[in-house]
């Protein structure tokens, strides 16, 4: 079976990614590798950071490797948070610490559209390839469910009646910025998108 790194520290990231690829791809986690440093993420655009983790490993290991890089965009802030959406609320803040901040900038606005995008970079052979997806919602005023991670409980993506935080984790996978950028991905390793 194919076999490719998932450059992530981030369980929650993992456990969705595992769960669209199931058994077709087999992934190898940082922590299998014994890797445990934090991964640089410098860039300005996700493009740039996915781009960083998934070389910054294939350099290290010399596998065949892929990141991904996720923002929420907000447009009533201008698509803020954007990149910078794991650090929203300041260095080493907590999902909830950001989620504070996020539904405080929020306050009073009567326009709640948003969309969470990820890019994914794969490095296959020494050469890129990427893989978007984006899923599009509205910012609730309030926090709903506790599955999911990041900011999830404040996300209600079109056409449902609850957040991303309340659904399994097979229904976000459905209709995730993740779960579609993934699906991408796993067509091209497994020869369909060549
Ligand atoms: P990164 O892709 O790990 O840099 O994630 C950026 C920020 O977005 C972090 O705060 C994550 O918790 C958050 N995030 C990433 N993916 C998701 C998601 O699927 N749902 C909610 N929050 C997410």
């Amino acid at each position: 079976m194919r076999e490719i790194i998932f450059a992530t520290h981030n369980k929650h990231k993992t456990a969705e990614i595992q769960q669209v690829i199931n058994d077709k791809v087999k992934i190898i986690s940082l922590d299998a590798l014994g890797e445990s440093k934090d991964i640089p993420e410098t860039g300005d655009t996700l493009k740039e950071n996915a781009q960083q983790k998934a070389a910054y490993i294939y350099e290290k290991y010399g596998k065949d490797c892929f990141a991904d890089d996720t923002g929420l965009e907000v447009e009533a802030l201008d698509n803020r948070p954007g990149v910078y959406s794991a650090r929203y609320a300041g260095e080493k803040c907590s999902f909830d610490d950001n989620i504070d901040k996020l539904l405080e900038e929020m306050e009073g606005k009567t326009n709640r559209k948003a969309r969470f995008r990820t890019v994914i970079c794969l490095i296959e052979g020494g050469k890129e390839k990427y893989f978007e997806g984006e899923c599009r919602g509205v910012i609730t005023t309030e926090r709903y469910g506790k599955k999911g991670f990041g900011y999830d409980p404040v996300f209600i993506p079109d056409g449902y009646g609850e957040s991303f935080a309340e659904m399994s984790g097979e229904e976000k996978n459905k209709i995730s910025h993740r779960g579609i950028a993934t699906r991408k991905l796993i067509n091209y390793l497994l020869g369909k998108d060549k």
